[in-house]
């Protein structure tokens, strides 16, 4: 494809700790994967910039090494800088330093300090890109220091004149926010000799909470602009219900944020092209939709019945999913009053050890009814978007979500909270929601589910068919990433 930017377009630098395919934990990874695709085909020409971890595939993505330098974070260290070619032209630049980003693994170890390095070598690196960026984007707390960086090396004049860059922070989970001792940014001397710790503690004292800093406070003060992943949390994180204990200082900057839903992937997301399937569809052959769950269900060890509602739930197993609401009693739903759903679950996913062995009880004690698969597969998954009816999303909080749009581009009806995200995304027209986080209002909304798929198929089929038809493509979210990027004078 030829580069197509056009000329009254602002070049943008994404700053992140993960991509897709390269590297993935979270949906953090998904959204910049898709992003700089969907600016591109606007005619803004995007780059990024992320560590060489150790599962970089040199060879896959073109990678050849542009320049070397000493960089001075308590002591020199040698670092070097690469370009690479992603799918679709768009070019990725990676930061290689053996001590902190040599492993496979995106997070471990003292991450605070590995991340405050990268942030530390993007600003370095910056005038040797041979792409002079108007935007650094950075997203969530591994990058939050680069604003205070780059407007310490303005205010020095470290760089000329004309590089006269802006900068945008993106809260992808206001929960991690990235918190260490202060002394970690004496790591980092400034153009002036002075210490990053002074200059923070000097200049934004509210970012330094007991001698600790939280990198997370000091993004959401430095950036020129702040955005999260939809208007709902937007509003949300301004409360104190959702504000992580930083409401009160995300209002004084309100002015200076905004929230944009994230999009999906449509090409990759798409029931009909999917390799891992065995069998594709669209919305006009949702019969094949159960070839898929008898498939799944083989797979996995559950009853093979096709008729069954099979109801899934694919996430990091945290604090943040919802899972106290998940319980025996979901097992024990009636039909309309009287008797008892052969309803089957599948869940998927890693994380906390407590939530698994909730889990993994409901297994053991229903192994045709209840699986468990304590894994991270991306071709499982979306096995179950395929086979699955029912998704749930029971989040406390949810920034995003991106579950539910995939779910629901694969014909299975959310099941969610109404929250951030969530509550921009699904509706009484394509799914199911509810309010309060209780198990009482989740147990009456799945029963209500299962009652309209056990009993209706025809209002069943429109909720699928109109989660599949309904655009969740990148295209009007980077519209209006591109609207914020011009924004600036
Ligand atoms: C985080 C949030 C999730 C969001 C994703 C991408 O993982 O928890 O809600 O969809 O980032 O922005």
């Amino acid at each position: 494809m030829k580069n197509k930017f056009l000329k009254n377009s602002p070049k943008v630098l994404l700053a992140t700790a993960e991509l897709n395919p390269i590297a993935k934990v979270g949906g953090l990874a998904d959204v910049l994967g898709s992003l700089p695709f969907a600016l591109k085909e606007l005619g803004c020409e995007t780059r990024l910039i992320m560590p060489k971890y150790g599962c970089v595939d040199v060879k896959k993505y073109q990678l050849k090494k542009i320049v070397s330098l000493n960089i001075d974070f308590s002591g020199l260290k040698k670092t070097n800088l690469w370009q690479g070619v992603l799918a679709k032209g768009v070019k990725v630049y990676f930061i290689e330093q053996k001590e902190y980003f040599n492993n496979k693994e995106v997070y471990w170890g003292n991450n605070e300090e590995r991340f405050l390095f990268f942030s530390l070598a993007v600003c370095e690196f910056l005038p040797f890109l041979k792409f002079k960026p108007r935007i650094i984007h950075c997203h969530d707390y591994h990058t939050a220091l680069i604003p205070s960086i780059l407007k310490q090396y303005r205010t020095e004049k470290k760089f000329k004149a004309q590089d006269d860059f802006k900068t945008v922070y993106t809260i992808h989970n206001l929960n991690y926010q990235g918190v260490s001792s202060l002394s970690l940014l004496d790591k980092i001397i400034l153009p002036n000799k002075e210490k990053l710790s002074a200059i923070i503690a000097k200049q934004i004292p509210a970012a330094v909470i007991n001698n600790q800093i939280n990198f997370m406070v000091a993004g959401i003060i430095s950036a020129d602009k702040i955005t999260t992943v939809s208007p709902t949390y937007a509003k949300e994180i301004t409360t104190s219900q959702y504000g992580a204990g930083l409401e009160k200082l995300i209002n004084k900057y309100k002015n200076k944020l905004s929230g944009i839903l994230n999009g999906i992937d449509e090409s990759l997301i798409n029931p009909n092209k999917d390799q891992s399937l065995v069998l594709n569809y669209s919305p006009k052959t949702l019969i094949k939709k159960t070839i898929n769950k008898l498939a799944l269900q083989k797979e996995v060890g559950l009853k093979e019945d096709g008729k069954a509602p099979l109801i899934a739930m694919i996430c990091r197993f945290t604090e943040q999913k919802g899972l106290e609401l998940i319980n025996e009693q979901m097992l024990k739903l009636n039909y309309k009053g009287k008797k008892e759903i052969e309803s089957q679950f599948v869940f998927l996913g890693t994380g906390e050890e407590k939530y698994q062995k909730t889990l993994l009880n409901l297994a053991q004690k229903y192994p045709k009814r209840f699986n468990l698969q304590y894994k991270f597969d991306p071709q499982l998954a979306q096995r179950i978007y395929a086979a699955s009816d029912i998704f749930l999303v029971p989040s406390r909080f949810e920034p995003c979500g991106l579950t539910q749009m995939f779910a629901m581009r694969y014909g299975s009806v959310p099941l969610v909270r109404e929250t951030g995200g969530l509550k921009d995304t699904v509706n009484s027209k394509n799914g199911f929601s509810f309010h309060d986080f209780s198990t009482k209002q989740f147990l009456m909304t799945l029963e209500k589910a299962l009652e309209v798929y056990l009993s209706n198929p025809k209002s069943w089929q429109k909720l699928q068919f109109q989660g599949m038809t309904q655009d969740f493509s990148w295209r009007k979210s980077a519209q209006a990433y591109l609207k914020l990027y011009k924004s600036f004078k």
